[in-house]
């Protein structure tokens, strides 16, 4: 039988795991009715409100140290909110009710709904600052790249522990004019390149999912994004470095002002300091790993991804939901 103080420690995290399944559930569930309708603002509002009432039926008292959305003034979660049952473990939570609003809204690929969990004061606080460069990459190659060194000397490194040339590699970078420079060092190289439209923390988790054919992420994103990846990361085994981005000079003298230091390297251990982390993802529409929400008349199928720090366990999760049944538990309308 399990000694009792070691059932005390793993009792209510274990719980939290599954549960937040259910949070991205909810979420994607909501947002997924805005697909190709063009409305970003509302599909946002509908998986923030989804998200935040399933999150405050978990056992747990939990601060939101990510929440999404100061950067197009779309509703959010907002930094410093209370959720959870108020009761529990205390948490930090990060959250993105939908990365990749735009793809929503047209209808494209890869938005997902997101959200992390790790005991209190071990998430990374970017505070007001959007923007962090980025270098991802799969379990094969952690402990192996430098967001400081050339791009060459790391696509080289990716290679070697791949196993493959720097001519196989696959590198996802988001399509913006900020990267026009990387894009060209990564082509002078000799790499490939996936160049996606939004949605860098699906693209940064390709690197750890098997068989994706995506071996980095790389570029300038967001910072909640950064700390979601991070705790995804940690449990899947592979690894991101980051560094701070100011887009002018005013951020960057406003950041230091505040005490950020935009020279230093973020590694795993500073983005999320604890092993006991929990990610979950859903998605919204259809992407590379997650199928998007298919409605069918009396309900909905979702795809979720559920990681745990502590274990490193993965799960993918297929879930039916059923109308009728929900519609008399839930005061969400799907
Ligand atoms: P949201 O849908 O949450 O706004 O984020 C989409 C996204 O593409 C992120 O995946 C990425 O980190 C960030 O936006 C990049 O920011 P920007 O679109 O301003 O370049």
């Amino acid at each position: 039988m399990m000694p009792d103080s070691v059932r005390q420690m793993s009792e209510p995290t274990r719980n939290l795991a599954l549960e937040l399944a259910r949070v991205t559930e909810s979420a994607a569930l909501a947002a997924g009715r805005f697909m190709g309708r063009g409305d970003k603002n509302a599909a946002d509002h509908a998986a923030v409100e989804a998200m935040r009432m399933v999150l405050n039926t978990i056992y747990m008292n939990a601060v939101v140290v990510i929440g999404e959305g100061e950067k197009d003034d779309a509703p959010m979660l907002f930094n410093g909110e209370r959720v959870g049952s108020g009761k529990g473990p205390e948490m930090d939570i990060a959250v993105d009710p939908i990365d990749g609003t735009r793809p929503l809204s047209n209808g494209t690929w890869n938005a997902i709904a997101t959200v992390a969990l790790a005991p209190r004061g071990t998430m990374f606080d970017p505070g007001p600052f959007l923007y962090m460069d980025k270098i991802a990459v799969g379990p094969s190659c952690k402990g192996t790249v430098d967001i400081e060194a050339p791009v060459e000397h790391n696509l080289k490194a990716i290679a070697r522990c791949n196993g493959k040339s720097v001519e196989d590699l696959t590198v996802v970078i988001l399509d913006r004019d900020r990267h026009k420079e990387l894009i060209a060092e990564v082509r002078r190289a000799g790499a490939r390149i996936r160049l996606i439209p939004d949605g860098d923390v699906a693209g940064a988790l390709m690197t750890a999912w098997p068989d994706s054919g995506i071996d980095a992420l790389m570029g300038i994103g967001g910072t909640p994004e950064g700390v979601l990846t991070a705790c995804a990361l940690r449990a899947m085994g592979g690894e991101i470095q980051g560094k701070l981005y100011a887009r002018n000079d005013d951020e960057l003298r406003r950041g230091r002002e505040a005490g950020y230091d935009f020279e230093k390297t973020l590694t795993m251990q500073d983005l999320v300091s604890s092993e006991d982390v929990f990610f979950a993802a859903t998605g919204i529409t259809d992407g590379e790993f997650l199928h998007g929400v298919k409605y069918f008349g009396t309900g909905a199928r979702t795809e979720s991804l559920v990681v745990r720090g502590l274990t490193g366990t993965v799960r993918q999760i297929t879930a039916t939901h059923r109308w009728d049944k929900l519609s008399q538990l839930s005061a969400i309308k799907y």
